[in-house]
């Protein structure tokens, strides 16, 4: 199976936390493109919802393009499931996200719902997280001062460029994306970073891990469940 074929499947068996009724947090990616599309396959399902809260531009346009009512964060006070993949997920659940530099409005979604469903083909189960450049969106005017930062750490950051100009997220801030991290505290490492002045959002998602990952694997999906 490829890593797409991998995706999909693992899509498809997030449905099965989909309830009608639900207000669901969607999150960024192309494994989540792949849940939208699920989703927009089963009308039956899709017309129960009451709606979704995306976390970027592009999720919104995907969820609407199914008839998916999306709704604003402060219209909302809690969401029953947010559903998202990872470019890292330990065995306790900790992530690294941000590939698809979405991880600021991610974090915020995740923040209001009851449960974190992590949706995640098997290449991004890790022992420890830093094998992937960890995401950090940041205020520009901040970006040369924490590249200092990060190497006084022993890593590297750098700036993550689009056609050749410095990538703009949907908040209009820059990423970083760094190398060189071995992330083996990632609770303590989040709150340390978070609180660089001009630090946006770090992608490593600790404080507010996944309480389950489904995991695909050539054999089917296995479901991770994680200690609270
Ligand atoms: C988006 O900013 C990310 O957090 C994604 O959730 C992550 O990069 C996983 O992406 P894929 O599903 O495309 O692998």
């Amino acid at each position: 199976m490829t890593q797409d074929e991998l995706k999909a499947l693992v899509a498809l068996e997030a449905l099965k936390y989909v309830h009608a009724g639900d207000l669901i947090g969607v999150g960024t990616g192309s494994t989540v493109n792949h849940f939208i599309k699920a989703l927009g396959a089963n009308p039956v399902l899709c017309k129960s919802l009451k709606g979704a809260v995306s976390s970027s531009v592009a999720t919104t346009h995907l969820l609407q393009a199914i008839g998916l009512s999306v709704w604003e964060m402060d219209q909302v006070e809690s969401l029953s499931i947010y559903i998202d993949g990872a470019d890292e997920i330990d065995h306790n659940g900790f992530m690294v996200k941000g590939g698809g530099a979405a991880l600021t409005r991610e974090k915020i979604v995740a923040s209001i719902a009851k449960e974190f469903i992590c949706i995640a083909d098997e290449t991004k189960l890790v022992q420890t997280l830093g094998r992937f450049p960890l995401p950090v969106e940041v205020i520009p005017m901040a970006q040369v001062q924490l590249i200092r930062q990060f190497s006084q750490l022993g890593a590297q950051a750098v700036l993550r460029l689009k056609d050749g100009k410095p990538l703009v997220t949907d908040n209009g801030q820059h990423i970083l994306d760094v190398t060189g991290l071995k992330i083996d505290r990632p609770l303590d490492f989040e709150s340390l970073v978070n609180q660089w002045p001009g630090v946006v959002t770090v992608g490593v998602f600790a404080h507010q891990r996944a309480a389950k990952c489904l995991l695909a694997t050539p054999g089917g999906v296995k479901t991770l469940i994680f200690n609270s």
